[in-house]
């Protein structure tokens, strides 16, 4: 089987913001206890935060990670993680049956992101709270000192303001399982006055207003129109997301959701620019794909939390899936979109980071680990950020209940901004049938294959664990470059990286 395609350096999509690879990490399951934060742990910092997490985190390099929440965000008092820990309150979070120590809060956090070399994105409930605690939580975050917030925050031991420039108005507000779920009119109105106030006090923040929760929910793509429709002028992004599971056990349907996702996209794009027009504004507003990831291995063994039979745990195990080797595919066909779509998705959370429905997992006062999604993400951030391409691309594809031809090849071009290196990330969706890939590359010069990675050949089951890394990368070959043509044959149900120089 064979594909040809034709990669033109003047048909640029777009700079990749470099937040596209960003993360998120919730006061959900063990994210945050036994997760980033463990002080017994024998590589706890002197914050008790685990020393082995934050070098995987490194190794990702992630820009940005977006807390506390999720739907945790939605029924939390920011309040109750600041001062001293033998003081905070114990709470009972109602998004996941569980009790909520607050031992971690906006204080602890920031030092590891510091420590991890990532940015905070922060949310405000919007759903049992509202403006007045918005505008708190900034200043207290925010504001050098001189008022009540930032003056406590000093008290709390943390002169200089952190400085945090991403806001999310809530999570989730669509949602019927949301804490203080909202009408698309009822949060817009929010939305836009809290977003009036915060900007009042910083006009240089950026904020995110809420999006849907799924392409699937009811109120899609109608509430994207109303939202904005109140708030356009007042925010800088809006927020998607989408989760994908395996309904059928069928993997050429699983892997045909990225038509789904590509489709969210183009239809918000345009949701976006007809409200522009609208408001006859000169200014944009793009897309924040805050969580997104692969989400169904788990559900079954969650059921007894989330539906209240395991009393209010500490820090369950809660979202845990074990990621397989077919996820790693998935996992590359959803980058590819957003680095295709990279002139609308400017920020992108895989949710989450640790533990729950996580790239990273860890074994309590055990190892962390690496789970099999982690090697596309990780090659992604390394090598994903700079320039986008546009690839004319002819494949065989197939046809699925919601899109008419899926290509075999999920192919997305990125050209490099620290070395000029053009990266090529690549999955064969093919279950039997390696296809030679012909590529003419015009306007790129000479080049050298300098990297070819290559994630094949596993059971589609295949599992990473604490003692066994089964599915990793290793060598690809059989890449042929002849001035500006090339040849790579690519394996059945593979994931590749190659790099030119
Ligand atoms: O990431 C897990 C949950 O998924 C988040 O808390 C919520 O926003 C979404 O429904």
């Amino acid at each position: 089987m064979q594909a040809t395609g034709t990669l033109h350096r003047d048909f640029q999509i777009s700079k990749i913001d470099p937040r596209l690879y960003g993360s998120f990490i919730e006061h959900l399951g063990r994210a945050v206890y036994t997760g980033i934060y463990e002080p017994d742990h024998p590589t706890a910092d002197e914050n008790g935060m685990r020393q082995d997490v934050i070098d995987l985190v490194r190794e990702l390099d992630v820009p940005i990670v977006r807390y506390p929440g999720g739907n945790f965000v939605s029924a939390y008092n920011w309040e109750d993680g600041v001062g001293p820990k033998d003081q905070r309150p114990v709470r009972l979070d109602l998004a996941w049956h569980s009790s909520e120590s607050n031992h971690v809060g906006i204080h602890e956090f920031a030092d590891w992101a510091k420590a991890a070399g990532t940015e905070m994105m922060l949310a405000v409930n919007l759903g049992s709270r509202g403006l007045d605690q918005a505008r708190a939580f900034l200043e207290y975050v925010n504001h050098p000192g001189g008022s009540y917030w930032s003056d406590l925050r000093r008290s709390h031991g943390r002169e200089e303001p952190w400085g945090v420039k991403m806001w999310c108005l809530g999570n989730e507000m669509d949602g019927p399982w949301q804490i203080g779920q909202k009408t698309a009119d009822e949060y817009g109105r929010l939305a836009f006055e809290t977003a009036k106030a915060m900007r009042a006090f910083d006009k240089s923040i950026e904020l995110v207003v809420c999006g849907s929760s799924t392409p699937r929910m009811p109120t899609y793509p109608a509430w994207e129109a109303t939202v904005l429709d109140y708030t356009y002028d007042s925010v800088d992004y809006i927020s998607l997301h989408m989760y994908f599971d395996k309904q059928q056990d069928d993997t050429a349907t699983y892997l045909a959701q990225t038509a789904r996702l590509d489709d969210y996209i183009a239809t918000i794009a345009a949701v976006i620019r007809m409200t522009k027009a609208k408001k006859r504004s000169a200014k944009d507003v793009y897309i924040s794909f805050d969580e997104w990831n692969v989400w169904y291995h788990s559900k079954e063994a969650d059921k007894k939390i989330l539906e209240g039979g395991g009393g209010w745990p500490h820090a369950p195990a809660l979202l845990e899936d074990i990621y397989n080797f077919e996820d790693v595919l998935q996992v590359g066909c959803i980058i590819n979109t957003f680095i295709r779509r990279a002139d609308v998705v400017k920020v992108g959370c895989l949710a989450q980071l640790v533990n729950v429905i996580a790239p990273i997992m860890t074994v309590p006062g055990g190892p962390a680990w690496k789970q099999t999604t982690y090697y596309p993400y990780l090659f992604a951030s390394r090598y994903g950020r700079g320039t986008s391409y546009q690839l004319a691309l002819d494949c065989p594809g197939y046809a699925t209940d919601f899109a008419a031809k899926v290509d075999y090849l999920d192919i997305s071009a990125v050209e490099s901004d620290a070395d000029g290196a053009l990266t090529l990330f690549i999955v064969n969706r093919h279950e039997t049938e390696a296809i030679d890939l012909a590529l003419s590359l015009q306007g790129f010069g000479d080049r050298k294959v300098i990297m070819d990675k290559e994630i094949a050949g596993h059971d589609l089951a295949a599992v990473n664990g604490p003692d066994r890394q089964s599915v990793q990368p290793r060598d690809g070959s059989g890449v042929k470059l002849e001035r500006e043509r090339l040849s790579a044959p690519i394996a059945p149900l593979s994931y590749r990286m190659i790099r030119l120089g």
